[in-house]
């Protein structure tokens, strides 16, 4: 167990599910994002392949996100993939892109039942015509929704800044404030993470979103991914809503 848990509320003193629309209100909490790490190790210890992993951190996905859904927070962000994580095995590549591939028809089949607008972040041209095709379709087709999913998918922090200045640079801006590159970050449509929440045990941001996470809070939860439940999610906002936000003031 990590000494963060330490400080964390003990499952028992959580509150119930049914109290979290007014936390959430209450923390003002409008931005959660999470690093869903830990599927292979979730795997491993079952003696499954690390794919299966993945399969099962989908659903966990599915259930933070109408969790979040349902109890007001109006933008939530995912790492789904990294441009670091094209060096995995490719049958493992495989089945994460087949997983999304999945995950996108049963998002358009249920459009007209939930209300999310769906937004890749990250270079698409790198997922092959057919996979792009379908982000692409999808965040057209939820374009008008107002709570958004962004799904970050062959996304890097470190790339993203580039393409940012570059596109500047296009546009034949020789100065440039911090408006500017917010305004060309693939994350545009949302404002920064309230909260960042990366589940498996490690201690870093992973190349996710460098700008966007100035000033987020972040929490760390030894939990692999896969097991991320209602009383994961519960526990990190709670601690969120303890959490004295200074910007640099006193
Ligand atoms: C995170 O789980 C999911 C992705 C990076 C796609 P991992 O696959 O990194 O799981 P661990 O960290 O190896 O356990
Ligand atoms: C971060 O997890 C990326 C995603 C969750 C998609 P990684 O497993 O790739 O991160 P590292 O390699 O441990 O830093
Ligand atoms: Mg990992």
């Amino acid at each position: 167990m990590g000494i963060a848990m330490f400080f964390k509320s003990k499952k028992s003193e959580l509150p119930d599910a049914s109290q979290m629309p007014q936390i959430v209100a209450d923390s003002g909490i409008q931005h959660i994002a999470f690093i869903m790490d830990g599927n292979g190790r979730w795997a491993r210890e079952r003696g499954l392949p690390r794919e299966a992993g993945h399969g099962v951190g989908v659903k966990a996905f599915k259930k933070a996100v109408t969790l979040c859904r349902d109890w007001g927070i109006k933008t939530v962000t995912t790492y789904a993939f990294s441009t670091e994580n094209w060096k995995r095995p490719p049958q493992e590549v495989k089945e994460i892109m087949r997983l999304l591939d999945v995950y996108i028809k049963e998002a358009e089949d249920d459009n007209d039942k939930n209300r999310i607008r769906y937004i890749f972040l990250g270079d698409k041209e790198r997922l092959g015509e057919e996979l792009r095709a379908k982000c692409l379709y999808l965040e057209d087709l939820t374009k008008d929704n107002t709570l958004i999913l962004n799904i970050a998918l062959n996304y890097g922090g470190r790339d993203e800044l580039v393409r940012a200045v570059n596109s500047l640079i296009a546009e034949g801006k020789t100065e440039i404030c911090e408006e500017d590159i917010s305004s060309r970050l693939y994350t545009c449509e949302s404002p920064d993470p309230d909260l960042i929440v990366r589940t498996g045990g490690e201690v870093r941001l992973s190349n996710f979103l460098l700008w966007q996470s100035q000033y987020s809070e972040l929490y760390f939860t030894d939990c692999l991914w896969p097991d991320f439940d209602e009383s994961e999610l519960i526990a990190s906002i709670v601690e969120f809503s303890k959490r004295k936000r200074r910007y640099g003031g006193v």
